[in-house]
């Protein structure tokens, strides 16, 4: 028979087959809305966080259904098996939950400190029902010479790029993971809980070094992480302040030992910038820290969203003369879904001696247009990636990984 188009008994099995194919769509769409909203909470599954110096300290934190007893990690700089009587170290902890979270989960953290840097640990945690965790592993940072790495990502969500940007990051054995701000995109909503459950278990899932370590989780926040309620920040920014504890601040400044200090700003979600200015001169002009790297969410040099805007205009007139008078290393930015590296800029104009800003947050979310004409940018595209940044006495060295896997762009800064 040939396949024509006025044929009745091949049009009206057309027909069939079209209705088929929606029934099976919609089929799909109900599926894998109900899988988004059913995502398995990442219970028992632990994460890392530092609140203080992070080549002495480590918090592991866990949620699980219900408050724990207690709160107990046990731990060694020895493998025992998941033997928790063998374990030598125990920090407890305590257990709080989120305000308004409706499974009232409970999340559980415990710092870890006097920890000796350099030093990879093991530890088990005890479960809600009382019986130990199997062992995990993490290492604190060294407090010497050596070269550090992390990556920096920022716009990530639950997207499908997701997993395997985060492979490839873990697969580069990163210190730590910097997550620029618009970590899950629930927006601050306490009834998107699923949707910070669903990242909470692309990052547990993702984030191991390929010798099993844990890799740390430094959180800066970003506009999705904020809702549009009015009050105390751990309200308007639920999920950021409940389950990732770093001290209980939006910007905070650590030393991953003598050349690298880190600086987390927050670019007016919950904090203005006027607020952190004092505070940001104080980071940058005391000592230790050799090479000075700041991490927030909008950026002062935006590569797809206007130049005047006004997150971005207040950086500028804030804070860019701290970074230009002690000089910053570098500026990572993100919000804009671009890849970008900008020129070495002072006072927003090319100078040898300037900082450069790499961005703009695409690990994860759909890349945006970008606008290369600016005069500030050195290279700009519509890239999903990540940065790994090397951190030693001499120099900051930066990579640019795509999607792919593959290092497309790199840099020497000083
Ligand atoms: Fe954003």
């Amino acid at each position: 028979m040939i396949d024509r188009p006025g044929n009745p008994v091949l049009r009206s099995r057309g027909i069939l087959g079209a209705l088929l194919l929606l029934t099976c769509l919609t089929g799909l769409a109900l599926f894998s809305q109900g899988c988004h909203a059913q995502a398995a909470p990442p219970f028992n599954h632990p994460y890392l966080t530092w609140q203080g110096d992070p080549c002495t300290t480590m918090t592991v934190t866990f949620q699980t259904a219900t408050v724990p007893k207690a709160v107990e990690v046990r731990y060694d700089s020895a493998s025992h098996a998941g033997k928790p009587d063998d374990y030598p170290g125990k920090a407890a902890g305590a257990s709080h939950q989120v305000d308004g979270l409706v499974d009232k989960r409970s999340i559980n953290s415990a710092e870890l400190s006097g920890l000796k840097p350099a030093t990879r640990y093991y530890f088990v945690f005890q479960a809600e029902n009382g019986e130990f965790s199997k062992e995990y592993l993490f290492e604190t940072i060294a407090n010497d010479e050596r070269m550090i790495r992390f990556v920096d990502g920022g716009d990530v969500g639950e997207f499908p790029s997701v997993p395997g940007l985060f492979r490839s990051a873990a697969a580069q054995n990163p210190a730590f993971v910097e997550i620029g701000g618009d970590i899950a995109y629930e927006g601050g909503n306490l009834d998107e809980f699923a949707t910070v459950d669903a990242w909470l278990n692309l990052w547990t899932e993702g984030m191991v070094a390929p010798d099993g370590r844990l890799i740390p989780l430094v959180a800066v926040i970003g506009n999705h992480e904020v809702n549009h309620e009015s009050g105390a920040k751990e309200r308007r920014a639920p999920f950021y302040y409940g389950y990732y504890p770093q001290g209980g601040k939006s910007y905070f400044a650590r030393d991953f030992g003598p050349n690298l200090r880190f600086i987390a700003l927050d670019s007016d979600h919950t904090v203005g910038h006027a607020e952190q200015v004092g505070w940001l001169k104080e980071q940058l002009q005391a000592p230790g820290g050799k090479h000075r790297i700041a991490s927030y969410h909008v950026p002062l040099f935006p590569s797809h969203r206007e130049f005047t805007g006004g997150d971005s205009e207040a950086g500028r007139r804030l804070w860019m003369p701290l970074f230009d008078q002690f000089h910053l290393s570098l500026g990572l930015e993100h919000h804009d879904h671009t890849f970008k590296r900008t020129k070495a800029l002072r006072a927003g104009e090319p100078d040898p001696a300037g900082t450069v800003y790499l961005g703009d947050g695409c690990m994860g979310q759909d890349p945006r247009d970008v606008d290369a004409a600016r005069p500030y940018l050195e290279k700009a595209s519509s890239t999903r990636h990540f940065w790994v940044v090397d951190v030693d006495a001499e120099k900051v060295s930066c990579r640019a990984i795509g999607d792919d896997g593959k290092v497309f762009d790199a840099c020497d800064v000083k």
